[in-house]
């Protein structure tokens, strides 16, 4: 019912030589699979990673996109220049943004609508940290996380946004959240968007992925999972053996 969406998160990795070559060896190695494939690469590679994909089952994100549509804003990228790419997916949220530059729950529900006007799909992060697992606050982290990035946000654009459930003390740590647990904290987030839209939209269209150390060890058993319907993957994604071995879980 919900198709399966695997998303490669580069972070700062991967110039455009090694682009060229990671995207060229992937391209066989993924060529059947039955879920959606992503890759989500740095602004100066994004260029190379539509070109190099053309043709193929790969679809090519941004990693972070600006909320306006253009103005004094240095450094910063519009999803109308993202668009103009052939740019397909954004990733919005991640927590390494909300960590180290500031983001917020505000922006990133600016962005999220910035990024859905210009037709651009949203891969939406959220997650909680460490201090706030062991404080017990995941599901208050979580729905308000979810309730603020999804304000003012029509139930018509549900299919174009996947939320992806990264528990911060998982990510390049090794760590990773037992299947259960994972499934169990992303019925949490489904359960709120039943609340939030409708019990059938979040059963139907809301893909919810999970992301945190998700490699070619345990992505089938996570995937084995009703909840989960797809990774976010960082380290196993700059390798094309091991993202195809998610890939093809
Ligand atoms: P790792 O797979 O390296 O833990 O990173 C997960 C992540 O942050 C994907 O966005």
């Amino acid at each position: 019912m919900r198709k399966p969406i695997i998303a490669g998160n580069w972070k700062m990795n991967n110039t455009i030589a090694e682009t060229k070559q990671l995207i060229a060896d992937l391209k066989p190695l993924v060529k059947d699979a039955k879920c959606d494939v992503v890759i989500c690469t740095p602004y100066t590679d994004l260029a190379t990673a539509v070109a190099e994909t053309k043709g193929s089952n790969i679809k090519v994100g941004a990693e972070n996109v600006h909320w306006a549509e253009k103005g004094a804003f240095t450094g910063e990228i519009s999803a109308k220049m993202l668009v103009e790419l052939g740019v397909e997916y954004v990733i919005i949220g991640h927590s390494e943004r909300r960590q180290y530059f500031g983001e917020t729950d505000q922006t990133v529900n600016a962005r999220v609508k910035a990024a859905l006007a210009a037709g651009l799909k949203v891969i939406l992060c959220i997650g909680e940290t460490l201090e706030e697992r062991e404080g017990g606050k995941v599901e208050e982290v979580l729905v308000r996380q979810t309730t603020e990035a999804f304000k003012d946000i029509d139930k018509s654009e549900l299919e174009n946004i996947v939320i992806a459930y990264e528990p911060v003390w998982a990510i390049g740590t090794g760590k990773t959240a037992t299947s259960q647990d994972a499934n169990d904290t992303i019925k949490i987030v489904r359960d709120t968007m039943a609340k939030l839209y409708c019990p059938k939209c979040a059963e139907e269209k809301v893909r919810i992925q999970y992301g945190g150390s998700m490699n070619p060890k345990n992505a089938s058993e996570l995937m084995a999972m009703e909840q989960i319907d797809g990774g976010l993957i960082g380290g196993a994604s700059l390798k094309a053996e091991d993202f195809s071995k998610v890939v093809n879980y």
